[in-house]
């Protein structure tokens, strides 16, 4: 198997590094329009080999996407991470352009490739990727939800005081500060409602700390978090790659589900060889579907400015 990850940053370099200590495949590519710095990552994270005891054959590429070719899983990380005080959406009139034409050139050389977008407004650039390429919809995953639901897991087992491995949560909606919905009351600790454990205001506190938790740790560090969004990335690959058939929120075209339409948004699906297998209806209450509703308008109203672009 062959797994190239484009953008050499900290989000990219993270998720390769993941992706190389599990052994989830033959050949790793990292690409990067910044010469010699994937080419630099890949032989550090090659030197480590020896020490961890993996044999993937990593290698790095300046913009050499015929590097890439044949590539079974393809992650999108390019584009300008947000620092502090911007939103998500403040990226893309940047990173629209440097997506599109990312995945035109993954698709000269992986024609098959299953595409994962982790570059920010992460919801609008899975859009854009599903649109410009027009490759079959459960090629293309946006990584969001799968993340934001394991800083929701976070949250409660720091309140809950457990492993946070116990837990079963997801975020559902959008990938922005006011456009996540984390389902509380479908959350459990290995099968007992979490709900039956937490007062409303820990609850309340849970959903709100889960909901800014990426700007929480922009403002902490400087620029958008790589460790927790790199192995969000790593985890999708292998579901792909071992066909794990895995449960994760990711951000996929609906058609109807969830009652939206000509959008991708966050919703619970099955990760296996396939690309995202299907979606799993949770039965949103009212409030729930309201705030899904919500959501899906606001990342309709950013999909809109692509038009722009
Ligand atoms: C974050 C960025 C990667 O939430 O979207 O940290």
């Amino acid at each position: 198997m062959k797994v190239t990850v484009v953008g050499a940053g900290a989000v990219g370099a993270t998720c390769a590094d993941n992706i190389a200590r599990a052994a989830l495949a033959q050949e790793l590519v990292i690409l990067d329009i910044k010469e010699g710095l994937a080419e630099g990552k890949a032989q550090d994270m090659m030197q480590t080999a020896a020490l961890l005891g993996f044999d993937t054959k990593i290698s790095g590429s300046t913009n050499d996407y015929s590097k890439t070719a044949n590539s079974d899983v393809v992650v999108i990380t390019s584009g300008i991470p947000r620092k502090p005080g911007m939103t998500r959406e403040d990226l893309i009139g940047t990173n629209a352009g440097i997506v599109k034409g990312v995945a035109e050139n993954i698709l000269k050389y992986s024609p098959n490739a299953i595409i994962i977008v982790i570059s920010n407004p992460m919801d609008t650039m899975t859009y854009l990727a599903l649109k410009s390429t027009g490759l079959p919809k459960h090629r293309i995953i946006g990584m969001g939800g799968t993340l934001d639901s394991a800083r929701f897991k976070y949250q409660l087992s720091q309140h809950l005081d457990c492993s946070p491995a116990d837990l079963n949560a997801v975020v559902v909606g959008g990938h922005g500060d006011t456009t996540m919905i984390p389902l509380i009351r479908h959350a459990t600790w290995n099968s007992a409602p979490v709900t039956n454990f937490l007062t409303k205001e820990q609850q309340d506190k849970i959903v709100a700390d889960t909901m800014v938790g990426g700007a929480t740790l922009t403002k902490l560090i400087g620029t958008s978090a790589w460790y927790a969004p790199g192995a969000a990335g790593a985890a999708l690959v292998k579901s792909i790659l071992r066909d794990e058939k895995k449960l994760f929120t990711c951000c996929v075209s609906l058609e109807g589900e969830y009652g939206q339409s000509d959008i991708c948004l966050g919703v619970p699906v099955v990760i296996g060889k396939n690309g995202w297998e299907k979606i799993l209806d949770f039965k949103l209450n009212e409030t729930e579907q309201a705030a899904f509703n919500h959501s899906a308008d606001a990342v309709r109203n950013m999909n809109e400015v692509l038009k722009t672009l």
